[in-house]
This record gives C-alpha cells, structure tokens and sequence, in this order.
C-alpha cells in the first residue's frame, strides 16, 4: 500500500544521480511483491516486468547503457508488453504506480523513454518478436551530489514547472474553465494529475468534466517523435496520469468506475480521446 498519496506524489521527482548503495534483498522483495501484485492496467494489459540487476552474473555479458544520464546504480525496473489496445496506457499506469511505491520507500527512480540503449535492454529481456519494452526505470538511493548533466536534463524540460490548471483541466467542452464549484470538489484530484512526470515534461493530457465523468484526453505535441522511439511515449504519459487520479480517488475512497467509451465531445487538433472515469 502507498499510504498518503498527495505526499508521496508531490515528493517524487525524476533521480538522474544515485549512491552505488545497493537496495538491500529484504527492500528488493518488497519492490517485487508489489510489481506482481499490480501488474494489470486499468484496461486488462498485463505488463510483465522485469527486475533487472546488471551487476549479477546474469547480465555481466549486457552493457545496459543510459548514454551517461544516469549514475550510481546499475539496477533497473522494466516490463514487456504486447501489441494491443490502451497497452501503453496500462504500461504507464503500472508502472508509475511502480515508482510510486518506490517513492514511498525514499528509493529513487526515473523514467526513460528515450535515453537507454535499446537493444542491450531488449537482450536482457530476451524480447521476442511483438513485445515491445516502452521505457525503463534506474532505481536506486538517492545520490547527494547532482551532477551538470542532471541540472541541465531538468532545465532542459523544464521539470520543475506545471502548465497552469486552467489549461489541463475543463468543463463541458475545451473553451470552458472549471468553476469555482467543481474546483473546490474536485482540484484535488486534479493537481495529483498536474503534478505527474511526462516525457519530456510536455504534460499532454486534458480533461474535461462533463456531469460526474471526467474524460481523459491526449493533446499531441506536434512532432513529438514517437516513430523514432518505437513506442508511443505520450500513450504512456497518459497511463501516468490515470495512475494519478485513481490513487488519490482511491485513498479518499471516492467510488468510480472507469470506461473508454468515447463521448463524442468537440476537439481541439491534435487531441484525442483516451478514457473516462465516472464518479458515484
Ligand atoms: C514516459 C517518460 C519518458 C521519459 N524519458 C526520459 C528519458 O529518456 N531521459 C530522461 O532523462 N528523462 C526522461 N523522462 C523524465 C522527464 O523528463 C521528467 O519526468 C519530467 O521532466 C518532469 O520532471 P520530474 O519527473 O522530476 O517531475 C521521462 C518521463 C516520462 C514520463
């Protein structure tokens, strides 16, 4: 269980420098335990994780490189999956779960999309033809010193600063603001999903709340390369997000139910439409 989610959340940052302590076993199982417990997304995609110690005999062979991004600790979290529906949304969602879970034990962690080398990942899975690996994740303790290429990495995205509510978040449609009411019912929740990592911090998803059912949106970042990384990132920053939103409605123990029936709502370009969730 994560207990206290708003400060296990506001908490997390990405770690790009650790210690070289290693996790001890009994705080590594803790870690497994939780993976295998929640390894299915909010769609049914199973993700199949993988802890992977580069410092043991079994990967001695794999240099699992980060393009020197990330220092300190030789230990990463992934998982496979396969080509089907919402699979990166499910990937996103368990795995930032993962990670918060991580946080909670003051272990740090970092998404990677983009900055590993694909193919020593790919091996140290033995990843077959249609399972795809979207992102892997260092865990370790924290390091004291950061180092320029973790400043630059953070000033670079820009990690340290959110787009303002009023441009995530809406009601009825995409032109109007949330008011005051569902503000103060619902900000809440909404900041939990402000407050989410995204690749390259571009922060893409929107939501619109329309009755009780706030429904989840992808805004594109135009020229986003997802080709070029082979799995699509901004799916995943999604997934994330939803992680967000269900934990903290779970902890206050608001009933909902999620669905992806689409509403049919107007657009905006580049938006499309990802999921729902509607509360009781
Ligand atoms: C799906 C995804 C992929 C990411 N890929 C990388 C990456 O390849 N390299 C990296 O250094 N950071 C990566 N990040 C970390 C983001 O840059 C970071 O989450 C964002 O700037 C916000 O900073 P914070 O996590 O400290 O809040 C990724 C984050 C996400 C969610």
């Amino acid at each position: 269980m994560i207990q206290d989610i708003e400060k296990v959340i506001r908490s997390r940052k990405s770690i790009r420098t650790y210690s070289n302590i290693p996790i001890e076993p009994a705080v590594k199982q803790q870690v497994l335990d939780f993976m295998q417990a929640n390894s299915v997304g909010l769609f049914g995609n199973k993700v199949d994780f993988y802890w992977i110690d580069g410092s043991s005999d079994k990967y001695k062979d794999i240099k699992l490189g980060t393009y020197g991004v990330i220092s300190g600790t030789n230990s990463f979290m992934t998982g496979k999956i396969t080509d089907s529906d919402k699979n990166f949304e499910d990937f996103g969602f368990c795995l930032e779960k993962l990670i918060l879970y991580c946080a909670n034990l003051n272990i740090g962690t970092c998404w990677l999309g983009g900055t590993y080398n694909k193919s020593a990942f790919a091996d140290s899975v033995e990843l077959k033809d249609g399972e795809i690996i979207p992102a892997v994740i260092p865990i370790g303790y924290f390091g004291t010193k950061k180092r320029t290429i973790d400043k630059m990495f953070r000033r670079f995205a820009g990690s340290d600063n959110r787009k303002p509510f009023d441009e995530l978040f809406f009601l009825q449609s995409f032109s109007e603001p949330l008011s005051e009411k569902e503000k103060s019912a619902y900000s809440f929740f909404l900041e939990m999903i402000r407050l989410a990592p995204s690749a390259s911090n571009k922060q893409p998803w929107r939501v619109i709340l329309v009755d009780n059912v706030f429904h989840f949106y992808l805004k594109r970042t135009p020229n986003y390369n997802s080709k070029l990384l082979q799995s699509d990132l901004q799916l995943v920053d999604m997934g994330i997000a939803m992680s967000h939103f269900e934990l903290a409605l779970s902890e206050k123990k608001v009933e909902h139910k999620w669905s992806s029936q689409n509403p049919g709502l107007e657009t905006e370009e580049l938006t499309e439409y990802i999921a729902s969730c509607k509360i009781f």
